[in-house]
């Protein structure tokens, strides 16, 4: 698997970071996870435009401009045996002695892209749905940045691995915020919820493309604040991401959602995501 680190192209098992990084010491770094299909990346302006806020928010310079970036990720997805890919990207505001909180003056960010196979949920889990906890989101309050500093998002998790289920939705304050790597979508009577973009999430490029799938295709939508009891209510529960798409949760908390089965609104919108991405 070849990998990009700091200018160069090797194989991403022969690379390596110093452990003064300070990805590795404080978490202190950004990242993107962009989804690639057939050699195509998708929606790879809008996952640049999303580092480029990340980098801002955390006060890290933008190592490159957006040209550069598109090549580096084309150059990535040409280097790899497999059309279909999840590039991950990130920067961390590289190393610095001695270990201090403060910001130091001059680092040099940490530049890192490698590739996976992508592999989208199989047939199945989109005819079958799947489970889901619930918790309290236990995370800061900047959600709307993708740092690298997941423990949060790690431990709201674990949560869901521990009861054998595929995501864990979370509330802040008796109101649905998002998975511990999702979106999170409901339908009630034909209409579709989902929360606005804060500081308590993070905005998906998946969420994104659904919310204009919605609107290209008519389906009613509200974004709104969304209660846990409407959550627990829905007729539908849906969890968006770029590795998972967008996938039913046709349980929570070992309850049923609806009907406990994947709902006609998420058919039509999965359909709508499978024909947009192709
Ligand atoms: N995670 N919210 C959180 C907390 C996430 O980690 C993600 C994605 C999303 C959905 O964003 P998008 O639609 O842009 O993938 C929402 C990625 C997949 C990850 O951590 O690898």
């Amino acid at each position: 698997l070849i990998a990009y680190l700091n200018g160069r192209f090797a194989p991403l098992a022969e690379l390596s970071v110093p452990v003064l990084d300070r990805g590795f010491l404080f978490g202190d770094g950004v990242y993107e996870m962009i989804p690639v299909y057939d050699r195509r990346p998708f929606r790879l302006d809008e996952h640049l435009a999303r580092l480029a806020a990340s980098l801002a928010a955390v006060r890290i310079d933008n190592p490159h401009d957006e040209a550069t970036w598109d090549t580096l990720v084309r150059t990535l997805i040409a280097r790899q045996p497999f059309a279909d890919q999840s590039i991950y990207l990130q920067v961390t505001r590289g190393a610095a002695y001695p270990r201090n909180h403060a910001i130091p003056a001059d680092s040099t960010p940490t530049v890192l892209l490698f590739a996976d196979p992508l592999n989208p949920p199989a047939a199945a889990l989109v005819e079958q749905g799947v489970a889901a906890v619930s918790m309290q989101d236990p995370r800061w309050q900047r959600c709307d940045i993708k740092t690298t500093s997941l423990l949060g998002n790690v431990l709201a998790r674990a949560a869901s691995v521990d009861a054998g289920a595929v995501e864990t939705v979370m509330f802040r304050d008796g109101l649905l915020t998002e998975g511990s790597a999702s979106n999170i979508f409901t339908v009630k009577d034909g209409l579709l919820l989902t929360p606005a973009p804060s500081t308590r999430m993070l905005t998906g490029i998946t969420y994104d493309v659904v919310l204009e799938l919605a609107r290209h295709h008519g389906v009613p939508l509200q974004i709104r604040p969304v209660s846990e009891a409407e959550v627990r209510a829905a007729d539908e529960l849906w969890l968006t991401s770029s590795s998972k798409e967008i996938l039913a949760i046709v349980s929570l908390d070992g309850r049923p959602v609806g009907n406990g089965v994947p709902g006609p609104i998420y058919r039509r919108m999965y359909g709508h995501y499978q024909q947009f991405k192709a």
